[in-house]
This record gives structure tokens, C-alpha cells and sequence, in this order.
């Protein structure tokens, strides 16, 4: 199968980056959020961000129209009934993931593939909530989404060779480079990049630094595009968290256990750069 029509849920950070690079690579893609203004809301994100693409000359006005012209938004999942593929990108909650694959399955088409946008999370869980498990996998992107290269094709014991195949196409198709992976917590690139970033926090709470001179170490001394602090204030504290409990969940690794001044920032309500406050403020930025 070809995937044309996709189906994304959640209106975050990633759900609004997954719609945009669907729908600039030529799929109709229906979003949906649990209110139809967040929904409307994503749309005119959507719209703000291509026409400062037009601007800047990256893309040309036509294309830009023709790209709107294949979103649609909407608060109602039975609009998804059609999609050959919808993707769920919303909060990191197994038990909220689980519900809503069970009511997907429902809706989708029989032969619709039904796709997690996890970090961490077991997607053999969210399969098994289906009466399609053959039909189920991870489809990681990165953030911001449509700028990173990379997407994690994950791969549940109960998932099909032509459902891995045809999500890998996908993915292509929308410009990225697709690796597979298994369905362990964290995957390839979280499984490996959590700990550094805990230890970070670590290092901030010993008072060994400044959270300015621990990013601008790594990325003086490393390369690193951006620090390990201001990559937690992007990811999001709250969902940071969430990758670090499911990782220690499945591993019982110290490293992954949540330095305890993550949560207390969460708890504050400091989630980062979607909250205006994370390790730094964002406020007047
Ligand atoms: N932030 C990142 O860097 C990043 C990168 C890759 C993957 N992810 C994954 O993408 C998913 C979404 O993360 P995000 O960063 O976009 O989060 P976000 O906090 O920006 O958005 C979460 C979305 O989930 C919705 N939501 C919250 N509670 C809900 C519920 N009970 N039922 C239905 N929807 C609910 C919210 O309204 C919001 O639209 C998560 O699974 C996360 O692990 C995040």
C-alpha cells in the first residue's frame, strides 16, 4: 500500500511538525485535536510557517496553496475513518495511548496502519489494543520535525513485514532517512541521549556549573548544535521526564533515574520553552 492520506492526532509540538512535513510532501493529511480550535489553531501555525518559508524564497506561493489545500482540521476521530495512516503524536501516558488505539481501531479502515509517535513507550502495548496488531508500529520523528532527518521505524513483535515496509516508504517519501529499530524502551537515539542529558541535570544541581557554561562546554568541546540544558527546554520537561521514567522503567539503570529537580520543575510548571520557563526563561524571547 501507498500512503496517501494521513491521519495525525495531537496538537503539540510534534503533532503540528509530523502534519507539516506530510502535508509539504504531497498527502492530505487530516488533523485532529480533542477541540476543534486547537485544531484551527494548528492550521493557522501551519500557515504562518509556510508563509515565512515563501518569504525567505524556500518555497513558492503555489506550493504553499496547494499545501493547505490538503489539510483539513478537525475535534472528531471518525474523520479518520479513510486515512491510510494515522499517526498519534499526543502525551507521553501509556494508558491514554492504549485508550485511544482501542478507539482508533474501531474507526480506521481494516487495512489503515495505525502509528505511535513514542519516544519510549512499549508500542507492542498499543498493538495489542487493536484488532489489527499486524498492523501497528512506531513512527519516530524528531524535533523540530520538519527539520530533522531522522525517523525510528519501530518494530513490535506482532507488526507485519508490509507494515514496517510501507511506513519505511512513508517516511521516505516525506524527505527523511528511516532506520528500524526494535521495541525497546527508548529506542536507538533516546536510549542513548537521555543519560547524557540526566547527567547534565546532575551536574547543574552539584553546582560543578552554570547552566550556560554546561551547554556552551558541549557545544564548544563536542559540536553539539545546542547544549544538553537547552535540548531538555525544546524536548519539553514534562515529556523529558516521561522518556526518563519509561527508560528506567524497563532498564532499572540509575542513569535513567529522573534527576529529582526535573520533576520539581514540572511540578512548577516549568516545562520549558512551550511554557516560556524551562533551565532558561523564554519570556521575553
Ligand atoms: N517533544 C519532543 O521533542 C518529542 C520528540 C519526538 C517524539 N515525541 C513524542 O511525541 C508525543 C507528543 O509530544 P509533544 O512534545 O508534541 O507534546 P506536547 O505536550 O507538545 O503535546 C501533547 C499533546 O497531547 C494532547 N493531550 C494531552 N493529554 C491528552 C489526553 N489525555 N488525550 C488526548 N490528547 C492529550 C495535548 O492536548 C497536546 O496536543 C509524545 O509521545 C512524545 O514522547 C516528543
Amino acid at each position: 500500500m501507498t500512503i496517501q492520506r494521513v491521519g495525525v492526532i495531537g496538537s503539540g509540538i510534534m503533532g503540528s511538525g509530523i502534519a507539516e512535513v506530510a502535508a509539504k510532501t504531497g498527502h492530505e493529511v487530516v488533523l485532529r485535536s480533542r477541540k476543534q480550535e486547537t485544531a484551527d489553531d494548528m492550521v493557522s501555525r501551519l500557515t504562518k510557517s509556510l508563509d515565512k518559508q515563501v518569504e525567505r524564497g524556500k518555497l513558492e506561493q503555489a506550493d504553499r496553496d496547494a499545501c493547505l489545500g490538503r489539510v483539513s482540521a478537525t475535534d472528531d476521530l471518525a474523520k479518520l475513518a479513510d486515512c491510510d495512516l494515522v499517526i498519534e503524536s499526543v502525551v507521553e501516558d501509556l494508558d491514554v495511548k492504549k485508550a485511544l488505539f482501542q478507539e482508533l481501531d474501531g474507526i480506521v479502515k481494516a487495512d489503515g496502519i495505525i502509528a505511535t509517535n513514542t519516544s519510549t513507550l512499549p508500542v507492542v502495548e498499543m498493538a495489542v489494543a487493536t484488532s489489527r496488531p499486524d498492523k501497528v508500529c512506531g513512527v519516530h520523528f524528531f524535533n523540530p520535525a520538519p527539520a530533522m532527518a531522522l525517523v525510528e521505524i519501530v518494530r513490535p513483535l506482532t507488526a507485519s513485514d508490509e507494515t514496517i515496509a510501507t511506513v519505511r516508504e512513508f517516511a521516505t517519501t516525506c524527505g527523511k532517512n528511516p532506520v528500524e529499530v526494535k521495541d525497546r524502551a527508548g529506542f536507538i537515539v533516546n536510549a542513548l541521549l537521555f543519560p547524557f542529558l540526566n547527567n547534565a541535570v546532575r551536574m547543574l544541581e552539584n553546582g560543578t556549573a552554570s547552566a550556560e557554561d554546561i551547554d556552551a562546554a558541549m557545544q564548544g568541546g563536542c559540536n553539539h548544535p545546542m547544549g544538553p540544558l537547552a535540548l531538555l527546554d525544546l524536548v519539553g520537561l514534562d515529556t523529558s521526564v516521561s522518556i526518563l521514567d519509561a527508560l528506567y522503567e524497563e532498564f532499572k539503570d540509575p542513569n535513567y533515574a529522573a534527576v529529582p529537580v526535573l520533576r520539581r520543575m514540572v511540578a512548577a510548571g516549568h516545562l520549558g520553552r512551550k511554557s516560556g520557563r524551562g533551565f532558561y526563561d523564554y519570556s521575553k524571547k
